[in-house]
């Protein structure tokens, strides 16, 4: 069985008042509505994550990841964080090779590679994006884009080392657009990442990998993607700002 995952990415945003206040009101909604089989990720501006992590508390199925963390393990970086401070922070996950980092901050496939080998090295579980701009989407090449994409920062790694990776799915094009790729086109790419995983690893591998769906998913489009069978969870922006948002999205399953 894969996990199901609905994570908060959320980005450049919120104060410290306003973390505490969002991470509270999600903690107490999880517990109160009984979200179960689903993990919730909060992915926070990394000064929030120590109180994120202590206001969690032991909720079941609540979890804290990182936006990022370094390609480097320690040392003279100023101004990075390695993920080996943010294990000893108690973060689970870590986001890496989002598209606005890949874009605005120059992050290449052989960068996202090592930042990958950091975080396992640090016992964190990578949540890898990938996804294509518009231009390729109406080129029609998406899908080797995707591929490529995967295969040129993860597959030097070992199958025990990619099973402990997710992946997000967020075409560039549907990313703070209010535009949803449609559930179908979520599902055949999905599909096709999950095969491309196989042909490297095996089907059992590529069967145990959640491949979340990420870009302008919100409580109204949801359920119709999150009821494909090779969308396992969503990796939410703007949405994930608003508590009742965030839960209405996880209880869409
Ligand atoms: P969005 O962002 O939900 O605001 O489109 C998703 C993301 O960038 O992870």
């Amino acid at each position: 069985m894969r996990k199901k995952i609905i994570a908060g990415n959320w980005k450049m945003n919120m104060t410290y008042e306003e973390g505490q206040i969002l991470t509270s009101e999600i903690v107490q909604m999880a517990q109160d509505e009984q979200l179960k089989d689903v993990s919730l990720v909060l992915n926070p501006p990394f000064p929030h994550l120590h109180v994120v992590k202590k206001l969690i508390g032991g909720a079941p199925n609540v979890f804290v990841g990182a936006q990022n963390c370094s390609d480097k393990e320690s040392g003279a970086y100023t101004g990075e964080v390695s993920a080996a401070i943010l294990a000893s922070f108690g973060v689970s996950y870590v986001i890496i090779g989002h598209s606005e980092r890949r874009e605005y901050f120059k992050e290449n496939n052989e960068m996202l590679t090592e930042k990958v080998k950091q975080a396992l090295a640090a016992g964190l579980q990578p949540i890898f994006c990938c996804g294509e701009s518009l231009d390729i989407r109406e080129a029609g090449t998406h899908e080797p884009n995707v591929k490529f994409q995967l295969t040129d920062s993860l597959f030097e790694l070992s199958a025990e080392e990619i099973s402990k990776v997710t992946i997000a799915y967020e075409p560039i094009w549907a990313i703070g657009t209010g535009k949803t790729a449609s559930a179908e086109q979520a599902q055949e790419m999905h599909a096709a990442i999950r095969k491309h995983l196989a042909s490297k690893y095996g089907k059992e591998v590529a069967d145990s990998i959640s491949i979340l769906y990420g870009g302008s998913m919100k409580p109204s489009n949801a359920a119709e993607l999150l009821a494909k069978p090779d969308v396992d969870g969503g990796l939410i922006g703007g949405a994930s700002l608003k508590s009742r948002d965030f839960i209405d999205i996880a209880k869409s399953y």
